[in-house]
């Protein structure tokens, strides 16, 4: 008998962690493959439900060939997946180094590209796709550019294959948070305390991420700002948002 499993990259972060929990609470997963590169921080997620398989993979190296031999080895029903992992740089691309350059092509494009065609074999009528995108792909974003282009390809990438999966019964949402509170965001800058506008907390973005794809939705916008910036970028020229946007974050960078 395959094992209904799900398979949450970042699972030891902030959101990947609080995906781990909310799932391991449903009745029909058996296991969820928690996967991350921090080992001790695996094993902590271990003690917390008897449900959790904890994955030691680094995602920018070989990380996915092993998840691949995993799966083809266990061969099991894959509900859930969610692509979480992700990284960022906020500063001018031209200080950015080739390694992170290429680090953020590859953890927050291809990897995510890569599990869902390697996953998709074992998945079937009434599985779920969850790619982390973020509200800063609903516009360009000078100083965060490669962040802000990468969440661009997941949140179309993920919306397109929703559209073709539809004959399997397959959905694939992009989740679209504004700024969520979490390790990944620095706090002070040159002793100062930097404002996110908006935050909130990840329970809030996971908790309506699987209610909405649970519902078939392709994208899920979690909290009041994230929804008004995308209606905002909407409506207003882009020159207008990117300058808007280097006068609010030009203290921090
Ligand atoms: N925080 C925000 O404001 C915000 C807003 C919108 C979208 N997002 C997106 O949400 C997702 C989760 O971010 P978070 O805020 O929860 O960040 P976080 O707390 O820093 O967690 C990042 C996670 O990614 C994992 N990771 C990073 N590089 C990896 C690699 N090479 N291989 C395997 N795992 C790797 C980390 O694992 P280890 O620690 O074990 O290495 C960690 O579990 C990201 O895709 C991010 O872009 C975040």
């Amino acid at each position: 008998m395959m094992k209904r499993i799900a398979v949450v990259t970042g699972a030891t972060g902030g959101i990947g962690g609080m995906f781990v929990k909310r799932i391991c609470l449903m009745d029909d997963i058996e296991e969820v493959w928690a996967i991350g590169r921090n080992k001790d921080k695996l094993e902590r997620l271990r003690s917390q439900d008897q449900k959790i398989v904890p994955v030691a993979a680094d995602l920018s190296s070989d990380g996915v060939e092993a998840i691949c031999g995993l799966i083809s080895e266990k061969s099991p029903d894959i509900r859930i997946l969610v692509n979480n992992a992700g990284t960022g740089y906020m500063g001018p691309f031209e200080r950015m180094e080739k390694k992170q350059v290429a680090d953020i092509c590859r953890l927050n494009c291809s990897v995510p590209s890569e599990l869902i065609s390697i996953s998709l074999p074992y998945m079937h009528e009434g599985a779920r796709i969850l790619n982390i995108s973020s509200a800063s792909s609903f516009q360009p974003n000078p100083y965060l550019a490669m962040y802000s282009a990468s969440k661009v390809y997941l949140k179309n990438f993920s919306r397109a294959i929703n559209a073709e999966l539809k004959s399997r019964k397959i959905t694939a949402t992009a989740v679209c948070p504004g700024w969520v509170d979490t390790g990944m965001l620095p706090r002070t800058k040159a002793g100062s305390k930097i404002k996110y506008a908006g935050m909130i907390a990840p329970e809030i973005v996971v908790d309506k991420a699987l209610k909405d794809s649970a519902r078939g939705k392709d994208m899920s916008v979690p909290g009041v700002f994230a929804k008004y910036f995308r209606f905002y970028s909407k409506i207003t020229p882009a020159n207008i948002v990117m300058s808007q946007w280097i006068r609010s974050i030009r203290k921090y960078i």
